[in-house]
């Protein structure tokens, strides 16, 4: 895969490989094997940066990534992007300067790495943003990171974040083709050419068009307990999702092409991380074809705006507590 997304210094592939599955909780079972093929695969291949965080798994997602990494030096291996701010055994949200440092060393000492090449704020903090920048300003200038990122900002905190003189070197939010969440701050971003790294960019396998109407997730997969994959508003995106299928393959396209294409061509998106459980799923990616001809990006859109219309029918029909009402 050819590199061309720039952040600092970096020279990215357009899709980094996303290892919040190899933490091994919330996605169902993953075997630390599997995961050890996907990121080396990822690595041989061209995809040149991971994204992982402390709280996929308690940190074993980074402890995998060490592993699989160990023997690479540092021309073998991918970039390695982490995060801090959401705790590692608890889910809290707090980034004192204190916590920064040491969750820092922590996830050094799991990585096996001397320092981080994007080291990004996961979810917005109480604490003030000057704290936590400080903080990240001390890391920089030790060389424990490399560069800044912010995940899921608000404009208010870009801001302030700007404010301080830290380079923000790139943002992470929850952009595929039918979430566009942080408008605003992408917008933002767009204007001060940071780069914006979509995540979940196949919303959470859904767009790669392998599932039918009968795809049911484990319980100890987090996707059995959101409202869009299951029920009424999973067989809406489902239908869509048929729809993009058929216009990619009339044109030569399989539908995760068609979807992560069009993913990468949105404003102010510089690059896509998506998430592969083994080898298969990583090679899959890195022979996809990642342009696809401006006419069926358009169709693609008219498909999304069209599911946004048939979404809000399929809310009407449902009952208040979320049951599907008797037919009169
Ligand atoms: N900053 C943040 O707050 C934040 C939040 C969420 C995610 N992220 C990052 O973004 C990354 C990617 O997002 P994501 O993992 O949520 O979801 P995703 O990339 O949209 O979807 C990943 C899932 O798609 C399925 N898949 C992968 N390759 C496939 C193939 N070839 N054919 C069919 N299905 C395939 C796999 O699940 P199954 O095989 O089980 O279906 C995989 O776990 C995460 O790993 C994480 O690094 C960041």
């Amino acid at each position: 895969m050819k590199q061309t997304v720039r952040i600092g210094n970096m020279w990215l592939s357009p899709v980094g490989l996303g290892c919040w599955s190899h933490g091994g909780q919330v996605w169902g079972p993953q075997d630390d094997r599997n995961s050890i093929d996907a990121i080396l695969t990822a690595s041989d291949s061209g995809i040149n940066w991971l994204d992982t965080a402390p709280a996929y798994g308690a940190g074993h997602s980074e402890s995998v990534i060490g592993k699989a990494l160990a023997a690479r030096s540092r021309a073998e291996r991918p970039y390695v992007f982490t995060k801090f701010g959401v705790g590692l055994h608890d889910v809290y949200r707090s980034a004192t300067c204190a916590e920064v440092i040491a969750e820092c060393e922590g996830s050094l000492r799991r990585l096996r790495l001397e320092r981080i090449d994007l080291y990004q704020l996961h979810w917005p903090v109480p604490q003030p943003v000057e704290e936590t920048a400080e903080a990240c300003e001390t890391l920089l200038r030790a060389g424990k990171i490399r560069g800044v990122g912010i995940c899921n900002p608000t404009v208010e905190q870009l801001e302030a974040w700007e404010a301080t003189g830290v380079p923000i070197s790139a943002a992470q939010s929850h952009v595929n083709l039918f979430v566009r969440s942080g408008g605003g701050s992408v917008a933002w971003c767009e204007r001060r050419s940071v780069p914006v790294l979509a995540y979940s960019a196949m919303y959470r396998g859904l767009l790669f068009g392998t599932w039918d109407a009968d795809k049911r997730f484990r319980p100890d997969d987090h996707r059995s307990q959101r409202p869009d994959f299951v029920g009424p508003r999973f067989h809406c995106l489902l239908a869509a999702v048929d729809r993009i299928r058929s216009l990619g393959e009339s044109d030569g396209f399989t539908c995760a092409e068609a979807c992560l294409a069009s993913v990468l061509k949105l404003p102010g998106i510089r690059g896509a991380i998506v998430g592969a459980r083994s080898a298969r799923q990583v090679q899959f990616l890195a022979n996809s074809r990642l342009l696809v001809p401006p006419e069926l990006q358009s169709r693609i859109e008219q498909v999304v705006m069209q599911l946004c219309l048939d979404l809000r029918t399929c809310e009407e029909e449902l009952a208040p507590d979320g049951s599907i009402p008797m037919r009169r």
